[in-house]
């Protein structure tokens, strides 16, 4: 029995390419044209996209010949704004180095085409393995596939990589299972912080090229829309869409900027209850924001469990965090490579995404909320962040 789940997709069908429209982007290409309809994906939030069985793309994908042991790999990152990225520079580099390989490291500071000649260096450079986290999913298409061509594996982190067949796998967290996680843990701070509804509530995404972001705030609306359509959630600045709540380049300040406005333009009379944030620099944005204005601070939603934020989670200031452990990430990347260098192949898995040309398969890691009440138990084997639970 062959049956797939097409959520990536339809999010590239629906959100993203109104998100992106604006942007530039070329996801809009991704679209097939047997896409079911959107309200039909909609209802199906559980999690993100899966096949049952590995009889399609695990067991398709033929072993490779293996390389040499000290073999180069080449890491693209997309930037280091955020503190997931920056601890992937620093375990890829130990653990590839650790594991007798040459590795070449470098991040691309937002900007595609720095991130394109990296990958085209890489190559020139002998990787045999090149792992990408894309800026935007869908700009890396030919670069990949003079990757493809010279016989390297492409491996995307983090993010899906779109709208190309020169990609052999990629190492994530569940992006809509993430979003439902920020949705849910929005909807139950309010209940705990705020008392009874109706919340007033504002709605942040992340940056539109990343194809994470459309995700994550899908998820989340599959939460929060039956609360606004019951009156339960009133996002009083009205501004629902993706479209209108992205955060171009996953940028803070102009996360904080909206927010003033926000503040500024509907709040002079009302205490604003919560709101949803795609990630932790944005939920610190949004929290000074409220600061500034006077404001009480909101119940925030939030992601990565970077060190401030689990700091503010602690002190009560910032809702939650969702943890998706970069060392879990890096560990899982790595175990792939092994298996590549050894001859064998990329190993099996049951879960695979549409990324509008191919079903790509997929190694995905389980999201965890963390709130005050069970940081302690979540960090219980990350020391650095045990210590800042004090
Ligand atoms: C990652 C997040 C990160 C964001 C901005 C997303 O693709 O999944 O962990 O906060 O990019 O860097």
């Amino acid at each position: 029995m062959y049956r797939k789940k097409v959520l990536t997709l339809i999010l590239s069908a629906t959100l993203a390419m109104t998100a992106l429209s604006a942007c530039g982007s070329a996801r809009e290409g991704s679209a097939p044209a047997e896409a079911p309809a959107a309200n039909e994906a909609a209802a199906d939030t559980s999690a993100d996209a899966k096949t049952d069985n590995a009889q399609d793309t695990s067991e398709a994908a033929p072993a490779g010949a293996g390389f040499e042991a000290g073999a180069t790999i080449g890491i693209s990152l997309p930037w280091l704004g955020t503190q997931n990225w920056k601890e992937a520079e620093t375990m890829f580099t130990e653990q590839l180095t650790e594991a007798g390989y040459n590795p070449i490291v470098q991040a691309a500071d937002q900007k595609v085409p720095q991130q394109q000649q990296q990958i085209e260096s890489m190559i020139e450079n002998g990787a045999k393995a090149i792992v990408v986290g894309p800026i935007d999913g869908t700009q890396l298409g030919s670069v990949l596939e003079q990757a493809k061509a010279a016989g390297v594996y492409v491996i995307g982190y983090d993010r899906l990589i779109e709208n190309t067949e020169a990609v052999d796998g990629v190492v994530q967290f569940g992006s809509v299972r993430t979003g439902v996680m920020q949705g849910q843990a929005l909807l139950d701070g309010l209940k705990e912080k705020k008392g009874e509804g109706p919340y007033n509530v504002e709605l942040f995404g992340g940056g539109p090229a990343d194809p994470n972001a459309p995700n994550f705030f899908k998820g989340a609306m599959s939460v929060l829309q039956p609360e606004i359509d019951a009156g339960n959630i009133v996002i009083v600045s009205g501004q629902t869409d993706f479209t209108q709540c992205a955060t171009e380049d996953w940028d803070n300040s102009k996360a904080q900027k909206r927010m003033d406005s926000l503040l500024a333009g509907n709040y002079s009379d009302k205490e604003i209850d919560g709101v949803l944030s795609p990630n932790d620099g944005i939920g610190r944005a949004i929290i000074t924001s409220c600061e500034d204005a006077g404001q009480q601070i909101p119940v925030v939603t939030g992601l990565d469990a970077e060190n401030e934020s689990v700091e503010w989670v602690w002190q009560g200031k910032q809702y939650c965090t969702v943890a998706k452990p970069t060392q879990d990430l890096v560990a899982k990347t790595v175990e792939i490579i092994n298996s590549l260098q050894a001859g064998n192949g990329m190993p099996a898995t049951d879960v695979s995404t549409n990324n509008g040309k191919i079903d790509v398969p997929i190694y995905e890691l389980d999201p965890v909320v963390v709130t005050k009440d069970n940081a302690k138990e979540v960090f219980a084997n990350d020391p650095d962040r045990m210590a800042l639970l004090k």
